[in-house]
């Protein structure tokens, strides 16, 4: 039976953790899940925000489920978010975005970011000089830009997408991006060749544009990690908002799921958090584990939810809280999974 370590984390997290666990009991799967404690919970209990046990039982996992975090005012924090993608080596980000409803869609996207997640702005060392000055340094290998866009197009091929997009900002960082852009065309070269997967390049502050005015224009975007994060933060405010958008944390070793957005401290233990993200997550969890069917169940599901604006969740001024939201869903999955 696959494990799977389940880091609920704190503000929202718990409730959307709670959410897809309920959704995902109600499913034909078997798991076996423990949970580990990470964040500020596991500081004021051991002083770390992290501990080894929790991460021993992560990377001895088939998977894990994580809620969020609430960054703490510290300037020596180092988030155990982070620590798990560099230990892991979650190198891939994938985070898919599309518009289940057009009534609360600013655009009808359907794109998949491939983020990197092990370098460049993230990690960065960051040196004090004299009159308050800071040096940053941001790191781009040859190795995690290879592995990151042949992920891309291995991905595009395997989910039947048309184009991968290249977004860098070379005309600016005209060594490190250049080698991205460079590489890029390397690998896609061979995919448009065999695969007839389509590629081109955009400059990351016309790709926010284009995001906006023209989503269509984007399939499969591979970027470096600190456009993807931004980019993905986008992507989501045109499918409805945050609580919308789940991603993929993937190594060659692990793999961890976790919504796009963050602890949302403002509506934390108010039942007013939209789990979808999170559910949406747990189905990519599923296809990693191997439950296409369980996975294709949850997204159908969910697609029928937002048809009826009386299962709408409160983010998109809907009546659902996070508990009915998900009662709501589980009966339609009920009654429709024969039909998916
Ligand atoms: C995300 C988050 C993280 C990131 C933070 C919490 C470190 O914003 O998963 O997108 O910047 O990657
Ligand atoms: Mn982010």
């Amino acid at each position: 039976m696959p494990k799977v370590c389940v880091i609920p984390g704190d503000g929202v997290g718990p409730e959307v953790v709670g959410s897809a666990l309920e959704v995902l009991h109600n499913l034909d799967v078997q798991f076996d899940f423990e949970s580990a404690i990470v964040g500020t919970q596991s500081f004021e209990k051991y002083g770390v925000y992290i501990t080894k046990e929790a991460l021993t039982l992560a990377t001895e996992s088939d998977a894990i489920l994580f809620g969020a975090l609430t960054t703490p005012r510290r300037r020596d924090y180092v988030s155990p978010l982070l620590l798990m993608r560099w230990n892991l080596d979650l190198y891939a980000n994938v985070r898919p975005a599309y518009c289940l409803n057009k009534e609360f869609c600013l655009a009808p996207l359907d794109i998949v970011i491939v983020r990197e997640n092990t370098e460049g702005m993230y990690g960065a060392e960051e040196e004090e000089l004299e009159n308050n000055v800071v040096v940053t340094k941001r790191t781009i290998s040859e190795y995690a830009c290879q592995r990151i866009i042949d992920f891309a197009f291995k991905y595009a091929n395997d989910h039947n997408r048309k184009k991968v997009s290249c977004v860098h900002k070379a005309n600016v960082l005209r060594t490190s991006d250049e080698m991205f852009k460079k590489l890029f065309y390397g690998t896609a070269v061979n995919f448009a060749f065999y695969n007839k997967i389509r590629s081109d390049d955009v400059l990351v502050d016309t790709a926010a544009m284009y995001l906006a005015k023209e989503p269509e224009y984007f399939d499969v975007i591979v970027t470096l990690n600190l456009y993807g994060d931004i980019l993905s933060d986008e992507a989501a405010g045109l499918i409805g908002g945050l609580g919308f958008a789940p991603s993929a944390n993937i190594g060659k070793d692990h793999a961890l799921f976790e919504p796009v957005h963050g602890s949302a401290p403002d509506i934390a233990g108010k039942d007013a958090a939209n789990p979808t993200g999170m559910i949406l997550s747990a189905a990519m969890m599923l296809d990693h584990l191997d439950k296409p069917h369980s996975a294709h169940i949850i997204r159908e599901s969910l697609k029928h939810m937002f048809q009826d604006k009386n299962n709408w969740t409160k983010d998109i001024e809907g009546p659902c809280g996070t508990k009915e939201f998900t009662q709501r869903l589980i009966k339609i999955m009920d009654e429709k999974s024969a039909n998916f």
